[in-house]
């Protein structure tokens, strides 16, 4: 039986990882932590509330008592650090929480398993760190090109600059301490259980409430979405699989427009849910400050090493995107109450 400390395990992507190991292996432990921000939500792991392998406590990554103590307390194999502040929206507002998770969160976890891992000789066998990162740290593309793992990193917001402070901490600890690390650099994700302020949801969200859905400037920034499921499946190939001390780039060579996208949502919801929903809903609005135009992922590496390739082709995850919104209204509603409802009132009341 393999123990994983995965962070962050309440928030989108971090609780798609723990519904997927647990469904996928009788064998695996999770330990999942997690401060429970307005982005965690326990209703995340509904499915998994009465599994023994299961165990969660909420705790924040920057608090270096309470995360040695979880070491003390259990055999950890691997850590999966999916915890962070995560929206770049509100990196622009509010950056400083985004150093202090991403950066000084990463360093925090770091240093509990390098005291917990690091012997006399080396390392204990078989441990590994994954630092679950983003393509936002290469910034962004032309209208050719991809971002390979030999890439410079050249962030442009807070957000994706505190990503890539949190990455630089790792391939210290695995350059320095000889720490056995691995980073994951994923595009956009979508799926169930992401949080309503990110472009997919919040427009599902808008289009059944008939409200307007604001695009930022033109339209026509690129984003290269990825099944949530299928990241999943890339962190698991990463965690077993993975050379020691390498980046993976994660994507599914699936390059749409915002506009595209948020056509895809109409149509949906005019076709199956509300024929008045329509384009009229669509409000081009202010620009995001410094705003990446285009993300475009290279999975070449970890498609010849480790044979992950993307299973989900897009017509596909996104109809099963927009129905699970559909069939878990009251997810969405508890979400959006309470604090995000306040924040969401700020940000969008003029859009
Ligand atoms: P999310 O915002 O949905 O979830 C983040 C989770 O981390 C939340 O449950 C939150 O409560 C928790 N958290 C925040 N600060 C914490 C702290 N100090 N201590 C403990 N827990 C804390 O984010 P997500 O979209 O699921 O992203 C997860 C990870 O994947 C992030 O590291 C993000 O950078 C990365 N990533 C996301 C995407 C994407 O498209 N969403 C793509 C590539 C990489
Ligand atoms: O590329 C991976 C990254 O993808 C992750 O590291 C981040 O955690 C994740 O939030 C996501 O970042 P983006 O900024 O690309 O995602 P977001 O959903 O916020 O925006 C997607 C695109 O849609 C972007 O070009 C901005 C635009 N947008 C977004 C919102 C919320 C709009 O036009 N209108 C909106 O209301």
């Amino acid at each position: 039986m393999k123990t994983y400390l995965v962070t962050g395990g309440a928030g989108f992507i971090g609780s798609n990882f723990v519904l997927y190991m647990l469904k996928k292996y009788d064998d695996v432990r999770i330990v999942n932590i997690d401060k429970l921000t307005y982005a965690g939500n326990l209703e995340n792991l509904k499915d998994v509330e009465n599994n023994p392998n299961h165990i969660f406590r909420q705790v924040d990554i920057c608090d270096a008592e309470a995360v040695e103590a979880l070491f003390e307390e259990f055999t950890i194999d691997y850590v999966v650090n999916f915890a962070a502040e995560s929206h770049v929206d509100r990196s622009i507002k509010e950056p400083e929480i985004f150093a202090k998770t991403n950066v000084l969160g990463t360093v925090t976890l770091l240093n509990a398993a390098k005291k917990a891992w690091e012997t006399e000789n080396g390392w204990k066998e078989g441990v590994k760190y994954l630092q679950v990162s983003t393509d936002e740290v290469y910034g962004s593309l032309g209208e050719t090109g991809y971002f390979m793992e030999t890439t410079p990193l050249d962030p442009n917001s807070p957000y994706s600059s505190s990503k890539a402070g949190g990455d630089l901490m790792v391939k210290a600890y695995g350059e320095t301490y000889k720490m056995p690390i691995n980073i994951t650099r994923c595009s956009n994700n979508y799926g169930p259980y992401q949080f309503p302020e990110k472009l997919i949801p919040l427009v599902i969200n808008n289009c059944l409430n008939k409200k307007p859905l604001p695009i930022y400037g033109d339209g026509l920034n690129v984003r290269d979405w990825l099944y949530v499921e299928d990241h999943c499946k890339a962190i698991d190939m990463v965690i077993r699989n993975g050379r020691l001390g390498e980046v993976y780039n994660v994507g599914g060579h699936n390059e749409r427009t915002n506009i595209h996208i948020v056509k895809t949502i109409i149509e949906y919801v005019h076709d199956n849910v509300d024929e008045s929903v329509n384009e009229t809903l669509m409000t081009f609005v202010e620009d995001r400050k410094g705003h990446d135009r285009r993300y475009g992922i290279d999975p070449t590496k970890i498609k010849d090493e480790l044979g992950w390739y993307p299973e989900t082709p897009y017509e596909e995850g996104i109809k099963l995107t927009i129905k699970w919104y559909l069939d878990n209204m009251d997810w969405m509603k508890n979400v959006t109450s309470g604090e995000y409802q306040n924040y969401y009132n700020k940000m969008y009341s003029n859009k």
